[in-house]
């Protein structure tokens, strides 16, 4: 069955408002997590057009690279280290304005500048975040945080 995102204008609330709905019909009724990370992030990066979107999940003691939008990444992060592996460690979202500013950022790629980093979080246990770059200085504010931390929810692990 053909899957079409329907691209929305307007203020970024709006996008998101938009967004929400269609990301929960897209995801229900498929069990598979790898699908739906992937999914999620594809919609993402089509809306937004950000630099990088993807997922890493907690295996072990590091977050392993899942599925992305953008150039090639890390593939695995230590528990603490960089803005993801902080966010899984405090787990709690991360938004950080300027990436140079962040002592120990991960730079998988020199473009990036600005990021923000949400846990998934199931009973009380991070499995897994959902990491989002910009090119841009100050990308991501309250607004991301309160919306994808809604489509974080929206994951089945
Ligand atoms: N910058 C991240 C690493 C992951 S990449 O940005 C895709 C960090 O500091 O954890």
């Amino acid at each position: 069955m053909a899957e079409d995102l329907l691209i929305v204008s307007g203020s970024k609330e709006e996008q998101y408002r938009q967004l929400l709905p269609q990301l929960e019909g897209l995801l229900q009724g498929e069990e598979d997590i790898v699908a739906n990370m992937a999914n999620t992030a594809a919609a993402l990066k089509e809306q937004f057009k950000w630099w990088w979107v993807g997922f890493y999940v907690v295996k072990g003691d590091e977050l392993v690279l899942g599925p992305f939008q953008g150039p090639v990444a890390c593939t695995r992060i230590k528990k603490g280290r960089g803005v993801c592996g902080a966010a899984w460690e405090q787990a709690k979202t991360l938004i950080v304005p300027d990436v140079e500013q962040f002592p120990g950022h991960i730079a998988c790629s020199s473009f990036s500048k600005s990021e923000i980093v949400v846990p998934i979080v199931k009973n009380g246990i991070v499995t897994g975040v959902l990491d989002v770059d910009s090119e841009h200085l100050d990308h991501f504010d309250l607004t991301d945080q309160e919306y994808l931390e809604k489509i974080v929810g929206l994951l089945n692990f």
